[in-house]
């Protein structure tokens, strides 16, 4: 279902070294496939779109049906990095662009927090909620993140004061480790209804898992089209060769980065939709191979408005980058451009186009130019953008990922690097067992 084109690339790469990495591309893609790689006991999400069952779905559509006979209207769905961003993906993508202002009312409206420390934020989100009718959602994998905690803790108190405590228990559910952490304490303690993260599943690869699941039939979408799509994925992934287009991807990729000296890979898309999308990427691209002094810096544009602002710099600036572009191959509306009979805009010679033949023409034009210009492009497409499609994407990248990440030579399942800034606001912030680094810090800032 996905498609990868890596023509746009060849006239920088070379057939003979493209061949090249497409054997070290090979090589990865066994250590993915046997299992036997760099943080091995975190492959969990392989086999999530052909094994997932159809109970966890059930049980999600029984909270989602429970919260409708409650009449909830706003569901905060709390969770950073990865226990956010697949929900925000697939969410964004499959909503009408304008939902928020159609405010139909089939399904509540899914907001997120947990991922900032912006009190800001966090206070209008409770003058949100004050006009709503309220449930939540808390998700952490750890059970012991900061930026989700401080939110749930404002949240739960909010819920609580409106509801009463025990209304409050079923109104606020729970995705977590299935032993540890102090999420799932306060879960038991208090009663919430609690989904596992499992244990083979990290962060940024749990959007198949409840941590995507549940936000996502809350919000009203087809999660069983999305696994179904994630499954043909899963399948024709499934199937060892030089054309598969998981290996394609990693290999372009990574011959771009170590032999041109391609140090950022720019996420193009064409649909604002698909924003969140490239959000999610680069949580999965960076975290996951920026480590060890290595890795591709993930950046990403939505044209046809960031050829309006970072379209100078793509064209003409460092020559640091590749582009990789999503490219939906048919719209699912359609809009044609009328005649108009004083033409004062000159746009007379459009007439008759749908909206898409000019964009397919901007994509084609801004492909060439930046070809031109010494940026190699990538495509990858689907047919177009629905729920099967989505998950084929979803899926297609997390592999892709894997191969990539052990191509390139480092774990793609580990995430060291997070800790450092944690332990500084931590030090900073005086959390108890903190003294020493409290002390040290302190110190380093006078
Ligand atoms: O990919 C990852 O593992 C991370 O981005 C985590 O998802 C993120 O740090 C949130 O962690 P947790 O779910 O434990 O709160």
């Amino acid at each position: 279902m996905v498609k990868v084109d890596v023509k746009g690339c060849q006239g920088f790469a070379g057939s003979e070294k493209y061949n090249e990495y497409l054997k070290k591309a090979l090589a990865a893609y066994d250590t993915l496939v046997r299992g036997d790689g760099a943080g091995n006991d975190f492959l969990g999400w392989k086999h999530l779109p052909t094994e997932t069952p159809e109970n966890l779905i059930a049980d999600c559509e029984a909270v989602r049906d429970l919260w409708k006979a409650k009449g909830v209207d706003l569901v905060i769905s709390i969770g950073i990095g990865g226990s956010y961003l697949g929900a925000r993906c697939v969410i964004e993508a499959l909503s009408h662009s304008f939902s928020k202002q159609l405010r139909h009312k089939d399904a509540p409206e899914v907001v997120f927090a947990g991922n900032n420390l912006s009190e800001e934020y966090l206070a209008e989100l409770l003058d949100l909620a004050a006009e709503r009718n309220v449930a939540s959602v808390v998700i952490s994998k750890s059970g012991t993140t900061t930026e989700p905690a401080v939110a749930f803790r404002l949240v739960k108190q909010f819920i609580e004061d409106t509801y009463g405590k025990k209304e409050a228990a079923e109104r606020i559910v729970a995705i977590t480790d299935e032993h540890k952490g102090a999420l799932k304490t306060l879960s038991t303690q208090e009663g919430y209804r609690t989904f596992i993260v499992p244990d083979d599943v990290g962060g940024r690869f749990s959007v198949l898992t409840p941590v995507g699941i549940l936000p996502i039939v809350l919000a009203g979408f087809d999660v069983r089209a999305i696994l179904r799509g994630a499954a043909e994925e899963e399948k024709a992934l499934a199937a060892k060769s030089e054309a598969n287009p998981a290996v394609e991807y990693a290999a372009m990729r990574n011959l771009l980065y170590s032999e041109l000296g391609k140090r950022v890979e720019i996420m193009v898309s064409y649909n604002p939709k698909l924003q969140y999308f490239a959000e999610w990427w680069k949580q999965l691209y960076g975290e996951s191979e920026g480590k060890d002094g290595k890795g591709i810096f993930p950046a990403s544009v939505t044209n046809t408005a960031d050829l309006h602002s970072m379209g100078q710099f793509i064209q003409e600036g460092e020559r640091v980058m590749f582009e990789t572009v999503i490219a939906v191959e048919n719209a699912t509306r359609e809009v044609t451009i009328g005649t108009d009979a004083e033409n004062l805009d000159g746009l007379n010679f459009l007439a008759g186009k749908r909206v898409e033949d000019c964009g397919k023409m901007a994509t084609l034009g801004t492909k060439l130019a930046h070809i031109d210009g010494g940026v190699p492009q990538m495509e990858v497409s689907v047919d177009k953008l629905d729920a099967a499609n989505l998950g084929a994407l979803l899926y297609f990248f997390e592999f892709a990922c894997g191969v990539s990440a052990y191509t390139l030579g480092v774990n793609p399942f580990n995430q060291p690097g997070v800790e450092a800034y944690k332990k500084n606001m931590f030090a900073l912030l005086e959390k108890p067992g903190y003294e020493e680094a409290t002390a040290a810090i302190k110190k380093r800032l006078q």
